[in-house]
């Protein structure tokens, strides 16, 4: 029913454009006379995850501004959205944009309960939608959809390298730390299967509510697990109240953990982060021309560093951006759009990338260390990881 609204609007216009054409009133619109693509930006601006949110906004319009404001000579408008991390608003945040703001495209969200909500509004809807932070799974496993890319990881990819790269170095024993919720239980799970097909053994998983940050009761059990190693995934604000308060508390044991735990809050976090090692599709000191320029222009703009959550606005658009471009701004050619985006080989500020045929990102897991203020990249803990996909039939 709604994709079949969605479509007869769009192709509304188009038939419109074509009978003015037709009545030689005027000359013949092209489509790149055509109205604006409506592109909606469903993400949090406020909450734990607020300065997450901004970052992907402001590099995906400064991709925007950087082709003039226009993907296949169609101009870009970006119609925003607080989704509050809330998954419980999900479904109406989704609607509103889908069907009252009758939007082209979603881009969002940060939050993975959120993304599930959004998933189901744009699969019942057909709307395309790329996906610029959640990792949840299952949207690129076994509910997998043509419309819908992923342009930032699975949770599975960083905490996986994470775990290969500490189970290759002979530590036996972890236990996972995180908010009770689908990214931080799919990370765990990547950080166990990394670290157990290397030698290692999760002992214990220990969670609290999201968004919550009493963090006491939790760090009180870690002398007693007999681990060498700590676990982590938090995110945003969350994430720099854990980072202290892990240091605060004095613990022997080392804290690692997927990449978010350091990253866009090592300021905040200051000397409590030193020495935390993570894994991540992104770092500091990746030397490569695209991110230097992309890192120059982000500040100009932004006024802060750029980070992995900037890097994939960035890349949600300039994916979208290829897919326009390959359709000449004719969004109704469904399979020449989705096409052009699978193959895309995208010039990223964290390297090449390319997508799967479940439509998520493949990439390389970089080991980093905070240290002074940054997350330096030590290495290469997955090189072209791609997410097993598993129950994808595309
Ligand atoms: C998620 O909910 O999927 C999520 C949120 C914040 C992150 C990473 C993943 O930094």
């Amino acid at each position: 029913m709604s994709k079949l609204y969605k479509s007869s609007t769009r192709r509304g216009v188009l038939k419109g454009a074509a009978a003015v054409g037709l009545a030689g009133v005027f000359p013949m619109p092209t489509i790149a006379q055509a109205k604006p693509v409506k592109v909606g930006l469903m993400l949090p601006y406020s909450g734990t995850f607020a300065q997450l949110g901004e970052n992907i906004t402001h590099a995906i319009e400064m991709h925007v501004a950087e082709k003039g404001g226009k993907f296949g000579g169609r101009e870009i408008q970006l119609v925003k959205l607080d989704d509050e991390s809330k998954p419980e608003l999900g479904l109406q945040n989704a609607d509103r944009l889908i069907k009252r703001d009758n939007v082209d495209v979603l881009i969002g969200t940060v939050h993975s309960g959120v993304q599930m909500a959004i998933h189901k509004a744009v699969t019942e809807s057909g709307t395309l939608c790329i996906v610029p932070n959640a990792g949840a799974v299952a949207v690129t496993r076994n509910l997998c959809a043509k419309n819908v890319f992923r342009a930032s990881f699975s949770n599975w990819q960083p905490a996986y390298g994470m775990g290969v790269a500490l189970g290759k170095r002979g530590v036996k024993k972890a236990a996972w730390i995180t908010w009770d919720y689908a990214a931080g239980a799919e990370s765990g799970e990547g950080f166990k299967q990394g670290f157990e097909a290397n030698g290692g053994q999760v002992v214990q998983t220990l969670t609290l509510k999201f968004p919550e940050t009493n963090f006491q009761p939790l760090l009180a059990q870690v002398p007693g697990l007999g681990v060498d190693a700590i676990g982590a995934f938090f995110a945003g604000g969350g994430a720099i109240n854990f980072v202290k308060d892990y240091a605060a508390a004095g613990l022997k044991v080392p804290l690692v953990g997927s990449g978010f735990l350091t990253e866009g809050v090592l300021g905040p976090q200051g000397a409590a982060a030193e020495g935390v090692e993570t894994a991540l599709h992104y770092g500091d000191g990746l030397e490569n021309p695209k991110n230097n320029a992309f890192r120059t222009a982000f500040k100009a703009k932004a006024g802060r560093d750029a980070d992995v959550y900037a890097v994939q606005g960035y890349d949600s658009a300039q994916l979208l951006g290829i897919g326009l471009e390959a359709v000449k701004g004719n969004i109704d050619n469904e399979a020449a759009l989705y096409k052009a985006m699978r193959e895309a080989k995208i010039d990223s500020p964290r390297g090449p990338i390319s997508f799967s045929k479940s439509q998520e990102v493949v990439q390389h897991i970089y080991l980093r260390k905070a240290t002074g203020g940054l997350n330096k990249v030590t290495g290469i803990a997955v090189e072209n990881l791609a997410d097993p996909g598993t129950g994808c039939k595309l």
